[in-house]
C-alpha cells in the first residue's frame, strides 16, 4: 500500500483512525522520523535527568574527614578553630569542654546561623540563648549565671557529647594543658559516657541537689579541673 493510499484510507474513518494517520503520517517522511527520534531523545534526557539528579544533589559528596585532635585549648588558641583556617575545623566550646563541630560547619562555619560560637567558648550565649558575637579574651567562669541557665549549659554541653567528638578542655589562665598523648584511640564515646556520669556522681555526692540542678560554679569548676585523662580511663 502506497503513502497515498493510506491516507485515503485513514481519511474515510475519521475517529479511529485518526492516531493511526498521525503515526503513518510521522513513519513515511524521513524528516517526521528525524523529529520524532530527536523529541524521544530530549524527553529521555528530561526523565533521566529528573531521576538521577536528585538523588546525586542529595549525595553530597562526603568531606574528607579531618584527623582527630585530642588536646586543651587557651581562649587564644581556640580562636583560631572558627572554620575560616585553611583545613576549616571548627571547635567550640561548652562548660570547659572543647568540642570539634566541624560536622556541623552549615550551622557554626562562616555564614552559618551561629557562627558567633565557631573558636569561642558558647556557654554564655547558649545559657542565654543568644547569638551575638563574644570576643571575650579571658576564660569566662560563669559564675554570675542563674541556675537555670547553668541547667541550660549543661543540656547543651550534654548534646555536644552526643553529637561531636571531645576534643579537650577550655583552660584557665595559667592552667596547665593535659598530655592526652598516651590515650588509647577510640575512647572518645566511652570518655563521653564516662565523663557525664562521672559529673553526676560528683555533683550528686557533694550536695543532694540532682544533676541538673546542682548546676552552681561549684560544679563547673569540679569539672574543668577533673583531669580527662582519669575520666577516659
Ligand atoms: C528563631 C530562632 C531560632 C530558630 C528558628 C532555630 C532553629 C534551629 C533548628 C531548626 C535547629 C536544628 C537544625 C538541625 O538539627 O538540622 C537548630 C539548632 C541549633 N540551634 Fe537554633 N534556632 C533559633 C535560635 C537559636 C538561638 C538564639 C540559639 C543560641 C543559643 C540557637 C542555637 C542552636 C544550636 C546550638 C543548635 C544545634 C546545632 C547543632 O546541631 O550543632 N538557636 N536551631
Amino acid at each position: 500500500m502506497t503513502a497515498d493510499a493510506m491516507d485515503q484510507t485513514s481519511e474515510a474513518s475519521p475517529p479511529a483512525s485518526m492516531f493511526m494517520s498521525i503515526v503513518q503520517e510521522i513513519f513515511y517522511s524521513p524528516m517526521n522520523l528525524a523529529l520524532v527520534a530527536i523529541i524521544a531523545f530530549l524527553v529521555y534526557k528530561i526523565i533521566k535527568d529528573r531521576i538521577e539528579v536528585p538523588s546525586v544533589g542529595s549525595q553530597k559528596p562526603p568531606e574528607p574527614e579531618l584527623p582527630k585532635l585530642r588536646r586543651d585549648f587557651t581562649v587564644a588558641e581556640l580562636r583560631q578553630y572558627d572554620g575560616t583556617g585553611p583545613d576549616g575545623r571548627v571547635l567550640i566550646a561548652v562548660n570547659g569542654n572543647v568540642f570539634d563541630v566541624t560536622r556541623g560547619k552549615r550551622f557554626y562555619g562562616p555564614g552559618g546561623p551561629y557562627a558567633s560560637f565557631a573558636g569561642r567558648d558558647a556557654s554564655r550565649n547558649l545559657a542565654t540563648f543568644s547569638v551575638a558575637a563574644n570576643d571575650k579574651d579571658e576564660y569566662d567562669d560563669l559564675s554570675d549565671l542563674s541556675a537555670m541557665e547553668m541547667d541550660s549549659v549543661l543540656e547543651w554541653e550534654m548534646q555536644f557529647k552526643e553529637k561531636y567528638d571531645l576534643v579537650g578542655k577550655l583552660l584557665r589562665k595559667g592552667e596547665q594543658p593535659t598530655n592526652y598523648e598516651d590515650e588509647e584511640e577510640d575512647t572518645d564515646k566511652d570518655s563521653k559516657a564516662s565523663d557525664v556520669s562521672s559529673y553526676i556522681t560528683a555533683a550528686s555526692s557533694d550536695s543532694k541537689e540532682t544533676a541538673a540542678s546542682a548546676s552552681s560554679d561549684e560544679t563547673i569548676r569540679k569539672r574543668n579541673t577533673t583531669s580527662t585523662t582519669e575520666e577516659v580511663k
